[in-house]
Order: C-alpha cells, then structure tokens, then sequence
C-alpha cells in the first residue's frame, strides 16, 4: 500500500484530498499546524480511516527529522510520495506583510526540500498557482506563458517552483507543479469545505448568501465578454484532487518532471455562477456592474488542460452546478465553517 504524506491537512484543499486519497487505498500520514487549518476535519479523518491515517501537529519551518525517522521505521522510505498543499494564501494579505509570505512560503518549502532530500524522498507534488502567470498577455493560459506575478503570494509560489526543480536537477527530485486556477466547491458529502471568513470566493460568498448567512451584493467588472461579466475558471475541488491523486500515480510509475495547469479550459462568467445559485436555490441577488472598473482586470482568464489531459490522463468531470450543490450541502451543516 502506498504511504503518502500530505502538509497542509487541516485547510480547505488538504482536508477534501486526505479523504479522497485515503477512500482509495492510500495510507496518510499528515503535517500542519493550524495556522489556518482546523481540528475539526482532522478529527473527522481519524475517526473515519482509524490506523490509516495519522495526523502531526508540526510547522513546515521546524524539523521534521523527528517525523521523516518515526515514518521510516520497517520502511525503505518514510513516504512513497509527498503532497505539499501547506502554504499561506490570501493575495490582499501577502501584499500587507510579504515577510510572512517569503518566509511561511519559501522557508517551509526549502525546510520540506531538504528534508526529502534527506530522506531520500524523491517524488513530490506541489500546490501552485495561476497567480505566477500575473496579467498573462495571451489567454487561454498555456504553461508556456511568461511567469510575472503581480503579488507577493504569486511571486512565494514561484519561487518554491524554482527551488522545486533546482532540487529535481541536483538531488534526483521527481516533481509534478500543479497550477490551480480557481478552486470551488466542498467534498460531495457536505462533511469537509471552505472555512475561510471573509471569503474572496465567488461561488462560495453567492451560495452563503443564498442560505441568508451573509449578505451579498455583487458588482462585476463591464467587460467585452458574451454577457459582460468577466470570465473566470472555475475547477471543483474534487476533480482538483483526483488530479493530485493521478500526479501521485504519474510518478509512482517513474514519470519524469512536469509542470501542469489545472482548470476546465472553458471558464464560467460571473453571471453565469450567480445565476446557477439563483437556479439551484430560488434565491435572487441583486447583482450589477461596478461604477468604476478596476485597473488591470482581465476579461478572460482560463487555462489550457491539454497537458493535464495528455500527461495525467486527466479531465474535469464536475460542472458549476456540481459545485454549487455541494456547497449548499456544506453551508447548511456548517453555516460559519469550522469552529475557530
Ligand atoms: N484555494 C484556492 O483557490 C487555491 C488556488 C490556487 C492554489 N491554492 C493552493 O492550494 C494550497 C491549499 O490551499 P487552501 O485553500 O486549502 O488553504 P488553507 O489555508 O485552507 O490550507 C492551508 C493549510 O496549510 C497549513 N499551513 C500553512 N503553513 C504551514 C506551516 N508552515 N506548517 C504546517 N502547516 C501549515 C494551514 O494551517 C492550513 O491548514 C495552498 O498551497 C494554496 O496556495 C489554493
């Protein structure tokens, strides 16, 4: 049985993936320290996969020998694969205090770099971001488009990328980057989700609206797409995770190095997400363009998914709507998220 290990379990990505590896026969073994992760999905998970899962509460920043030497015990390896989910990730935040960004970011990353390296860890997965590509210049957004992040938590991102590969050219690291456009959606359940508050979710904010637990007024950038409203792309957090899974199979089989976008390579407008919660739930918003555009918004930013498609064997299987019903699930159970 495969032992991965998976940083970051206790947030929204992490939580939903540990579930979905361990449904499949995987063994978890997990990193975080709550930063801002929650207890309660932890608790969830081990009650759920008992000795299948185990859970350290451990800063990416400290050392994680102790951890790696415990793991390794009657094993060749301490882990077959790692998936590094763990990070700090609000845009506004990373340009108030970028010190927290490059060194959480960067630091933590090296740290889990080096320890690999250690112990001759050599397959690694890592959650990036669209937010490297910046104001990308062509669209659909291609993984040969320029890097130029216009943020601090963009420019983290690819940094560790570069460490990444830095590592995969010097120490033997296998790697496949995953580059997320935007993540949506809760585990099909309703049991794991979004907790963050505010959220700078569109799906998610519409969808809490809709069940009354925050008010929502939305105003959209006037653009030149069909509809006016910017076009944005939206990937179910499930589908996202199964490519994760796949990442993991890829080099399992001694798959060489890969860099690779993640969305649906269609794109849903504004309007068109607000208008599927007002479908699904019977809930009008009241909805209309921003006075003032904001400088440098794209209309249109979607990725392209052949490489997903071709390299992973891989291709979103859940549309908006899919997202949107789970969320319903995951909001009527837990109207504030997770408990702080
Ligand atoms: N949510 C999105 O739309 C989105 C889009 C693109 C990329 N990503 C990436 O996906 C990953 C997961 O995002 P998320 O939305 O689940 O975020 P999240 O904040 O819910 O989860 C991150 C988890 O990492 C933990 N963590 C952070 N720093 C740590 C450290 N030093 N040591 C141990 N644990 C630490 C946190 O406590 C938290 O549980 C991140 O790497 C993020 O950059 C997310």
């Amino acid at each position: 049985m495969s032992k991965i290990l998976i940083t970051g379990c206790a947030g929204y990505i992490g939580s939903i993936a540990a579930d979905i590896f361990l449904k499949n026969g995987y063994q978890v073994v997990s990193i975080d320290n709550f930063q801002t992760g929650y207890k309660q999905p932890i608790e969830i998970l081990q009650e759920r996969h008992k000795d299948k899962f185990k859970f350290y509460e451990a800063d990416l920043k400290g050392d994680l020998s102790p951890i790696f030497e415990k793991e390794s015990k009657n094993r060749e390896a301490a882990f077959d694969a790692v998936v590094h989910y763990a990070a700090s990730c609000v845009v506004d935040e990373s340009m108030k205090n970028p010190y927290k960004y490059f060194q959480n970011n960067v630091l933590g990353s090296l740290n889990l770099l080096e320890t690999l390296a250690k112990y001759k860890i050599n397959r690694l997965v890592f959650s990036s971001t669209c937010a490297v590509y910046g104001e990308a210049k062509t669209v659909p957004i291609s993984e040969e488009n320029p890097t130029n992040p216009n943020n601090v938590y963009g420019e983290s991102k690819l940094m560790i990328e570069k460490m990444i590969d830095w590592y995969g050219k010097i120490k033997g690291l296998n790697y496949v980057i995953l580059r997320y456009f935007n993540v949506s959606g809760a585990s099909e359940d309703g049991v794991f989700g979004y907790s963050k508050d505010p959220s700078t979710h569109l799906t998610e904010n519409a969808v809490k609206s809709s069940l009354g637990i925050v008010p929502f007024y939305l105003t959209y950038q006037k653009m030149e797409t069909p509809d006016g409203s910017p076009i944005r792309d939206y990937v179910n957090v499930i589908d996202l995770n199964e490519a994760h899974m796949k990442a993991v199979e890829y080099l399992t089989k001694g798959g060489g190095s890969q860099l690779i976008n993640l969305g649906t390579g269609t794109g849903n407008s504004v309007l068109e997400i607000v208008n599927k919660v007002q479908e699904l739930t019977g809930k009008k918003f009241d909805v209309k363009p921003a006075d003032k555009p904001r400088e440098g918004e794209a209309p249109k930013l979607i990725a392209t998914i052949e490489k997903a498609k071709s390299i992973l064997d891989w291709s979103p299987k859940r549309k908006v709507e899919d997202s949107v019903k789970s969320l319903l699930t995951w909001y009527k159970a837990h109207p504030q998220g997770w408990e702080k």
